[in-house]
């Protein structure tokens, strides 16, 4: 069933667990990560280049389609919008929330775009998020990265109050894609933000965290945790391993049905840890 963003973040918080947001590329993803949720509230992310790409009101349709199916609650979250089309575009397919993410942009520019964001969404019932702080890597292909600029706590208060959002992206030393070296995240930081900030915080770049890692931040106050990387590469590595199987008598069906099994085992094992960590004291 197809909730509020806010309603799914109090969901959780009432449930002892936090959000575990996950990126549905197309229906074997989604029906993998619904069938992982198992009654637990969920996040599918849609990327902003389906979203502005071939069809993208039609795909957009199918994943609406999967979730209002689902026994779980779950919003759909149009994820790294850089420009005021895309956010439009995303309300206008119903999609729940929307991440505004001008964080390659100055204080200033990020401030005014979300800002146009929120104008555009807010009236539309659409959540918004945004993001300070730089985060290294890249949201649609696996390439290696070290953390860039951390988001600062006093900038972090400010923009809040300033921009009215529903959620902030932090960067506290995570990064999309594959982590160079151990993952080093800046938990004091985060606490202090987490203080400071009314609204629930988001760690994107969850893939190749630790298990430990990601408690410590849910223990010092993350509230969602965004996953993309890690669901692509099972998805990608059952697919080639299948394929050589599928094109004896074109058995499709087998082969979306391999898809679906690797992003469910991903996903579930995203979420477990999230729910037994998240009841650690915070
Ligand atoms: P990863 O690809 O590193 O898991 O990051 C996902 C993400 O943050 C999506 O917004």
């Amino acid at each position: 069933v197809i909730v509020r963003f806010a309603d799914l973040l109090e969901e959780a918080r009432r449930g002892g667990t936090v959000v575990g947001a996950f990126t549905c590329y197309d229906a074997e993803s989604a029906a993998g990560v619904l069938r992982a949720a198992r009654g637990r509230p969920v996040v599918m992310l849609i990327s902003a280049q389906m979203v502005s790409g071939p069809d993208g009101d039609l795909l957009v349709a199918a994943l609406r389609g999967l979730a209002e199916q689902a026994r779980s609650m779950v919003c759909l979250q149009l994820d790294h919008a850089h420009d005021l089309d895309t956010v439009r575009a995303g309300c206008e397919m119903g999609l729940g929330a929307v991440m505004a993410d001008g964080s390659h942009l100055s204080p200033d520019a990020n401030l005014e775009f979300v800002l146009g964001a929120r104008a555009i969404a807010a009236p539309l019932g659409v959540a918004v998020e945004a993001q300070l702080g730089r985060l290294e890597g890249l949201e649609e292909i696996a390439v290696a990265a070290d953390s860039g600029e951390l988001t600062n706590p006093e900038d972090a208060r400010v923009f809040v109050r300033e921009t009215g959002i529903d959620c902030l992206g932090v960067a506290i030393g995570n990064v999309h894609g594959i982590y160079r070296g151990r993952p080093h995240l800046d938990l004091p930081r985060l606490r202090e933000m987490s203080a400071g900030v009314p609204v629930p915080l988001c760690l994107h770049g969850g893939s190749g965290l630790p298990a430990d890692c990601v408690g410590a931040a849910v223990a010092a106050g993350i509230g969602k945790v965004n996953f993309n990387t890690d669901l692509r590469q099972a998805y990608l590595t059952r697919t080639a391993q299948e394929l050589a199987r599928a094109p004896v008598g074109a058995a499709l069906l087998a082969l979306h049905h391999a898809q679906m099994d690797a992003v469910a085992q991903t996903a579930a094992e995203k979420l477990a840890a999230l729910t037994s960590l998240a009841a650690l004291p915070r």
